[in-house]
């Protein structure tokens, strides 16, 4: 069921914007663990949210998975005059290949007539392979665009199916049920009232890198997220979220 008229979506945005106390919400119609297509609508209202953000110069980090997909599938032509540079906000090898950061900035570059770096490192990543890694000239120089850009567009996941997606080791998923892990983003694991309940080793994006972007895109949406996107916000960055219906009236539920 969907909640026909633009005024009730609007009346659900001003209510998200206070329960997570985020500046800007979009929430499109529908439930994108129903339907696949409400996705791609997030995906067109983060575009057209991400038109108005546009600067000159644009360095932007995104990353993976099944979402920031569909943003990529929705990308257009962002400002002609504009440069662009897509960077992946996190190592992707573990993901499918159609849904790691890599490939996603390389659609999205493609698209908007603007560049990209790829950054092929294990996510997560072990002490010793990071610590040869990040001496790398090659993956140095694209750290350094990552830390240095403008715009962050991320997604959040379920914790517990994040975790099985990324193929976590048994004592480490005991570990988060332990603690009630509630969301997963740039690696962190959140409970619902925002603690760091666990953190894998990545190559990009930490948390305290997001005090110096300008503006933090958020984009997930279903009602199954609902708990997951609560959490994240108590603790972690976002200065908009682009939501669904169903991940909206979950939240609100759970207030
Ligand atoms: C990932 C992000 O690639 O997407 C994660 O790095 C996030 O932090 C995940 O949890 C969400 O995936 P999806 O497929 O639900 O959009």
């Amino acid at each position: 069921k969907f909640i026909g008229d633009l005024t009730g979506l609007h009346v659900l945005e001003e209510q998200i914007k206070e329960i997570l106390q985020v500046d800007r919400v979009v929430v499109v119609p529908g439930d994108s663990d129903d339907n696949t297509w409400v996705q791609k609508e997030m995906g067109k209202a983060c575009i057209a949210s991400l038109k108005k953000l546009v600067g000159k110069q644009n360095t932007i980090a995104v990353t993976g998975g099944t979402t920031m997909a569909a943003v990529a599938e929705s990308m257009t032509s962002l400002n002609k005059e504009s440069e662009f540079l897509f960077v992946p906000a996190r190592g992707g090898i573990g993901e499918k290949a159609e849904n790691q950061a890599s490939r996603i900035v390389e659609e999205m570059a493609k698209k908007v007539g603007g560049e990209y770096r790829q950054l092929y490192v294990p996510d997560p990543i072990s002490d010793t392979t990071y610590e040869t890694i990040i001496n790398e000239p090659s993956i140095m120089e694209v750290i350094q665009r990552i830390k240095g850009a403008d715009i962050v567009i991320h997604g959040v996941g379920d914790a517990l199916k994040m975790a099985e997606r990324r193929r976590t080791p048994d004592d480490v998923i005991t570990l988060l049920k332990e603690k009630n892990a509630a969301s997963e983003a740039f690696g962190y694991y959140f409970d619902q009232t925002g603690n760091v309940v666990h953190k894998v080793k990545t190559v990009g994006i930490q948390l305290e890198d997001l005090d110096n972007v300008d503006n933090v895109i958020t984009v997930a949406g279903g009602r199954s997220k609902g708990v997951a996107i609560a959490s994240y916000f108590k603790r972690g960055r976002g200065d908009l979220l682009v939501t669904d219906q169903g991940a909206a009236e979950q939240i609100l539920r759970g207030s």
